[in-house]
């Protein structure tokens, strides 16, 4: 069943993925018997940052639950003053047919540098014409030139409205780097899965190169994310 799992996971892009999506919520989460228990998200505090290391370009590399955006980039600025030092821009596609589109939604914050937010940040993007729902975002753990183990939720006493991700430097990573990354997170923390957690689609279709709408594949893809869609409302 592992290998499964890790097969629906790794062997596909975001279309494909979406669909063993629902063969993955098959799959079970691994044993915690005999090591420490995963911590939720509300309960786990948010680790003092480094600013200035912290910043600059990220990218979403797997998540859970999944959600609807892809090919997202986090760009991160850290501003030398007090108030509204972190301004972040997430660039990203919704649109299945067109995965070049760049939206931007955009967000600023006050964050003090070096130190720790048990709490995490809760903050509403600016995603035009409309803010983002307030999210609370914790950073649980970076090295800040590979990887970042992020958590949030809308509701903290609701764990239904909680997800993990892991997000990058490089805008792929290797599959056995990726597995690592969530092996370390899925025994740490809820929310992560180990080996099978959603790839969010980062491939060439990202950018408009080559890539043609009108193609079969598209057309699967698109039908197959649609239904995913209606069935995650
Ligand atoms: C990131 O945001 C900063 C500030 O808006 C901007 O100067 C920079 O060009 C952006 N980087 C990328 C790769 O978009
Ligand atoms: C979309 O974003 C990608 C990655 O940031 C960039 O390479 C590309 O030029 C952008 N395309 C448009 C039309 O803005
Ligand atoms: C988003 O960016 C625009 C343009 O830079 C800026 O005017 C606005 O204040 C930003 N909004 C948020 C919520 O950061
Ligand atoms: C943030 O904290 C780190 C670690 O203490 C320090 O090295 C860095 O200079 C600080 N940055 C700013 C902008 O104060
Ligand atoms: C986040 O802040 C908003 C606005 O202050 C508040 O309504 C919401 O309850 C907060 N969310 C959480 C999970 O604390
Ligand atoms: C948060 O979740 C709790 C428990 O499910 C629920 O009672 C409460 O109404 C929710 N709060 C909001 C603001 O949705
Ligand atoms: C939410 O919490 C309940 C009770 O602790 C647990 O049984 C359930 O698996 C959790 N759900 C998620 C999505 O973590
Ligand atoms: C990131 O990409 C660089 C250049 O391709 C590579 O040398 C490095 O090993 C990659 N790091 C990870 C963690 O994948
Ligand atoms: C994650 O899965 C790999 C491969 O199945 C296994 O070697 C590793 O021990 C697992 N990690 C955890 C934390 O269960």
């Amino acid at each position: 069943m592992q290998s499964i799992c890790t097969m629906a996971s790794r062997g596909f892009n975001w279309g494909l993925g979406l669909f063993f999506g629902l063969l993955l919520s098959l799959c079970s989460t691994p044993s915690t018997i005999g090591q420490n228990v995963p911590v939720p998200c509300d309960v786990s505090p948010s680790i003092a940052l480094d600013l200035n290391q912290f910043a600059g370009i990220w990218w979403e590399i797997v998540r859970q639950p999944v959600g609807t955006n892809f090919c997202t980039q986090i760009n991160v600025t850290v501003l030398n003053q007090a108030e509204n030092n972190v301004l972040i821009d997430t660039t990203y596609s919704n649109t299945v047919t067109y995965p070049w589109v760049n939206q931007t939604m955009n967000a600023t914050l006050t964050v003090l540098n070096d130190t720790e937010e048990a709490n995490g940040y809760n903050f509403t993007y600016w995603n035009a014409p409309n803010y983002t729902p307030y999210t609370v975002f914790k950073v649980l753990d970076t090295d800040y030139s590979n990887y970042a183990f992020i958590c949030g939720y809308t509701n903290a006493t609701d764990n239904s409205t909680a997800f993990g991700m892991v997000i990058a430097r490089n805008r792929t990573l290797s599959t056995v780097y990726l597995d690592s990354l969530e092996s370390e997170s899925s025994a740490k923390y809820d929310n992560f899965a180990n080996g099978s957690m959603t790839l969010i689609t980062q491939d060439d279709t990202c950018l408009g190169s080559g890539a043609d709408p009108s193609t079969a594949f598209t057309l699967f893809y698109a039908v197959f994310a649609f239904v995913i869609y209606q069935l995650t409302k």
